[in-house]
């Protein structure tokens, strides 16, 4: 048929049986390889992420004189502490990792050189000036492309501590700013408009650093000392929501979805499911390193559907493609709105959404900052154009095991960007 390697082409399943094991969340691996770096003395993480954007993290630190050893159990990091850093000798090139390019441009401010964060066609377009303006208060010099777009050119260099109220909820930005807070003299403040993914507070405070919240205010003390410790990485609830999408839509479905990360920012997807008449059961909690993590046991379930309450999308915002394919199996249809930033993601999710459900011949209305999909709809096989963008790939693999007929996801092989093992993980389930 002329497909690419790189296209899969899906069936509708009976049912997914079986249990699953979730990879390293994505958010903690950059988190925990960029806070070792700095730290005093080695940090041993095990279940480190192996996807792509990890991957730029990781090569990132070394080409910053960072010794990285890769094993099949752990990453090893040797931290080089807070003024260990060596100047690049080539641009930092962060592939297509938001995270890596905006939290690296927050220890990078603080750098007595200058260096240069590039990424793929992807990232190129995503917005930079809301690290640019925080970090350029706190007195880095940082240029970049015409209306705040990579390559970010990064003079950095002594910091003054700042208060400053992030304009959008992002946990990239607010880590960026923690970052820049440990080089800067002082206290500096960071405030939220709602609360976001708390992983690098959580890893600061496990490290030794002088940080307090209160609120949705966080404060880091500049110049403390981290200290590299052992670290476990949880699995990715970014990741296992697409297999809890897709048991809880393929009927007569039971499927456990082990190493779970239940961290309470990251949540609002069970509590959204959940309330959505969704049968899932937390079945076990664990924590490592102030990380909370089980296993979750999901079985195929009516739903109704309704409106998602906009204060809970920002902790929603990676789910929301996998909900939206969702939303056309619940007896009401499922909206939400607040959702603008999707706009800027690996790629418009609300435009490429809204064109594959068409495509797959359901009824979608867009609007700037969400979508609206109507609900108990027959999904027909169609070819889906994923733009590169790894979760598209993964959701609408979703929509194709319950669709009529085949289902060709293009560019299937973008899933390395946060999920490698994606589909040898389904088929242990679906065979
Ligand atoms: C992330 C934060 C979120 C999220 C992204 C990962 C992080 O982005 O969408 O996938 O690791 O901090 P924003 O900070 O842009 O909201």
């Amino acid at each position: 048929m002329g497909l690419s390697t790189s296209t899969k082409m899906i069936r509708p399943v009976k049912r997914l049986a079986g249990s699953v094991r979730m990879p390293g969340d994505k958010s903690i691996s950059h988190r925990y390889a960029m806070l070792a770096a700095i730290a005093e003395g080695p940090s041993e993480i095990q279940g480190f992420s192996a996807s792509a954007d990890c991957r730029s993290t990781l090569e990132c630190l070394t080409q910053l004189g960072v010794h990285i050893e890769r094993g099949e159990r752990a990453v090893v990091v040797q931290g080089v502490g807070l003024s260990g850093l060596r100047a690049p000798a080539a641009s930092l090139d962060a592939g297509n990792s938001g995270t890596t390019m905006r939290m690296l441009a927050g220890i990078l401010a603080g750098q007595p050189f200058r260096s240069v964060l590039t990424g793929d066609a992807s990232l190129s377009r995503r917005p930079m000036q809301r690290v640019i303006d925080p970090l350029t208060q706190m007195g880095a010099r940082i240029q970049s492309a015409e209306g705040g777009l990579p390559p970010l050119e990064i003079e950095g260099g002594p910091l003054k501590p700042i208060r400053y109220a992030l304009p959008v909820p992002s946990a990239q930005v607010k880590s960026a700013m923690l970052l820049a807070g440990l080089f800067a003299e002082g206290e500096t403040e960071v405030i939220e408009p709602v609360a976001t993914r708390d992983h690098t507070e959580i890893a600061l405070e496990q490290m030794g650093a002088g940080i307090s919240r209160h609120g949705r205010t966080i404060v880091v003390r500049g110049r403390a000392r981290l200290e590299g410790r052992k670290f476990y990485v949880p699995g990715d609830i970014s990741s296992a929501a697409f297999f809890i999408v897709a048991a809880l839509l393929v009927p007569e479905s039971s499927l456990v979805i082990e190493n779970v990360g239940f961290n309470p920012t990251r949540t609002a997807i069970l509590d959204l499911l959940v309330a959505l008449g969704a049968r899932v059961r937390v079945l076990n909690v664990e924590m490592a390193n102030g990380e909370l993590f089980g296993n979750l046991h999901v079985e195929a379930s009516r739903l109704r559907g309704g409106e998602i309450p906009p204060e809970t999308v920002p902790g929603l915002i990676d789910e929301l493609p996998a909900l939206a394919v969702l939303g056309t199996q619940t007896e009401q249809g499922l909206a939400f709105h607040g959702a603008a930033e999707l706009r800027v993601k690996e790629s418009d999710r609300i435009a490429v959404v809204a064109e594959n459900l068409r495509r797959l011949g359901a009824e979608v209305e867009e609007f700037p900052d969400g979508l609206r999909v109507a609900g108990q709809q027959k999904l027909r096989g169609a070819e889906i154009e994923t733009r590169a963008d790894h979760r598209m790939a993964m959701a609408f693999t979703v929509a194709g095991l319950i669709a009529d007929g085949p289902t060709l996801i293009r560019d299937s092989a973008c899933v390395d960007v946060s999920f490698p093992d994606f589909f040898e993980t389904l088929a242990s389930v679906t065979a």
